[in-house]
């Protein structure tokens, strides 16, 4: 019997300028440009073992048999690394987070990204970090930018080999947490792909897409200067544009609860205040909080506080993918 094993571990990131839609959905070519940060302390731990026995793919996430949808989606990543390996076997794939599930943290860009890594190796195939990186895409898109280290920004590019992220910081460029304020562990009826496949029904998104460009480009350089306001004013305009995309989409998705917006409001007092504080939601209802390191527990405490916040996570900046 050959066995050939491999185990790599990934980081969730969060999105500063935020991927919503495709123009190609299957291969996940974004509609727009994205940069994001490593999630530091949050991560996982994917061991992939092809066995020459197995009829099928298996997963086995956080302990228990994967739903029949996330076996389907990655035997579709499957075929694709045994297409680039030249090999038919299929494999056994364990994966652990080390972020309680249902926390609402998205786990899928850490769990591709740690997946096409062990994947890959455990296949005999070693890629570079770009290869790696459009690889991650086509199993979730956000997960390209988990390959490289700490601050990352997703290049559009309209061809698969255009497609990937690379790092334009390293994790320790600057010491900024994400509080991540905790308010609904319910699992989403609409996940992100869906809400990809319906981003163009929204009259907004033309517009989002168009201007995309600009802010990109001041949250890079306002990343690569620590330019707190100028980093603060377009990471929360990029979230607020996106979810007006969400709510103005057919279906309507609205992925806020109450206690979202109560966070929202507190973030943008405090900050008139004087607080360098800024907010940031994916697609969900949790509220990252971006601050320097050294308010960070002033920050989650006061967080804490608001009625509807259950707990806060608090992450620091984060490192590429590994195999260990
Ligand atoms: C709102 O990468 O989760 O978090 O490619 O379908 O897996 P799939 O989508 P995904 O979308 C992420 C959407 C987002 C914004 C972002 O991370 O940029």
């Amino acid at each position: 019997m050959t066995i050939k094993k491999a185990t790599a571990t990934a980081h969730p990131n969060i999105a500063l300028i935020k991927y919503w839609g495709n123009i190609d959905h299957e291969l996940r070519l974004p509609s727009n440009g994205s940069i994001s940060m490593n999630l530091g302390c949050l991560e996982t731990r994917t061991t992939v073992m092809f066995k020459l026995e197995a009829k099928s793919d298996n997963l086995v996430l956080n302990g228990k048999a994967a739903d029949l949808d996330a076996q389907k989606r990655i035997t579709v990543f499957m075929n694709r690394v045994r297409e680039l390996a030249g090999i038919t076997d299929h494999a056994h794939i364990v994966s652990e987070n080390n972020f309680p599930a249902g926390v609402g943290i998205a786990s899928s860009s850490s769990a591709y990204a740690a997946l096409s890594l062990a994947a890959t190796k455990a296949a005999g195939l070693s890629l570079s970090e770009r290869e790696l990186s459009r690889l991650a895409r086509t199993g979730s898109g956000s997960a390209c930018r988990s390959i490289p280290e700490g601050f990352t920004e997703w290049i559009t590019g309209d061809t698969h080999n255009k497609s990937y992220a690379e790092s334009i910081a390293p994790p320790d460029h600057w010491n900024l947490k994400d509080c991540i304020a905790i308010v609904s562990q319910d699992h989403k009826e609409i996940g992100s792909t869906q809400g990809h496949e319906i981003a163009e029904t929204s009259p907004l998104q033309a517009s989002r897409i168009a201007s995309a460009p600009e802010r990109l480009d001041i949250c890079r350089q306002s990343l690569l200067e620590r330019d707190f306001k100028s980093f603060a004013e377009v990471v929360e305009l990029d979230c607020n544009m996106m979810h007006a995309v969400m709510m103005t989409s057919n279906p309507t998705l609205l992925y806020w609860e109450a206690a979202t917006l109560s966070i929202i409001k507190a973030v943008q007092s405090w900050r008139m205040d004087g607080l360098q504080v800024c907010y940031t939601i994916d697609a969900g209802p949790n509220v990252h909080v971006l601050c320097p390191n050294d308010i960070r527990a002033e920050v989650a405490e006061k967080l804490s506080g608001i009625p509807g916040v259950q707990k806060v996570i608090t992450a620091g900046s984060g490192g590429r993918a590994q195999i260990i």
